[in-house]
């Protein structure tokens, strides 16, 4: 396995798109397919790198992308705060534990602070423990608990 100096870490570009696609589809299984307001799809993938391609990072081993983070800023309207919020984080599960994750968001890191980012946010879900150790491990805290719920506007379902 190709791991340690191999490992290159760049922006992403339009040739990657279809890779961290598939890459998601892999590693988001059906409850971190979505996040609070945001869905797993092609159209998320193509938003991102057309609006904000900056923040569009890849791992790849050998050519083959085997992670990304993606994120955005949030400019809260009447905080002097800017909010950087890593929406995607995924590491390809042959690539497990070997600091790629880590190397991404140490990366996507550095960018917001060169931003001028002063808080960074993440969301998974309450039960995601691998993420939540790992974004722990990172220094995040105050983990808050959101309800989530939905109603079926389809009278025949
Ligand atoms: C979460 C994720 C990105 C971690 O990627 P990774 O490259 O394996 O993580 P790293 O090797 O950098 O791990 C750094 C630390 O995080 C913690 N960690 C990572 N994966 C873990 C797991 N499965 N179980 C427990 N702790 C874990 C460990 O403390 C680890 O340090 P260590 O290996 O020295 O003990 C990856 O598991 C993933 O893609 N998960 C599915 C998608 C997801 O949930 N994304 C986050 C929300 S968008």
């Amino acid at each position: 396995m190709n791991t340690g100096n191999e490992i290159e870490l760049r922006t992403a570009t339009i040739d990657d798109l279809a890779a961290i696609f598939h890459l998601g589809d892999k590693v988001f299984t059906s409850q971190e397919f979505s996040n609070l307001y945001r869905t797993w799809d092609e159209y998320e993938v193509t938003h991102l790198f057309n609006s904000e391609a900056e923040y569009v990072l890849v791992a790849a081993v050998e050519g083959k992308v085997v992670g990304f983070a993606m994120g955005t800023i949030i400019e809260k309207h009447r905080s002097a705060w800017n909010y950087g919020h890593l929406l995607w984080l995924g590491v390809d599960p042959d690539y497990a534990r070997k600091h790629i994750g880590s190397m991404l968001f140490e990366r996507f890191h550095e960018i917001m602070e060169a931003e001028g980012i002063r808080m960074l946010m993440v969301d998974t879900q309450a039960d995601n423990k691998p993420a939540i150790k790992f974004f722990k491990r990172k220094g995040f805290a105050n983990p808050t608990k959101h309800v989530y719920m939905t109603l079926n506007l389809n009278k025949d379902g």
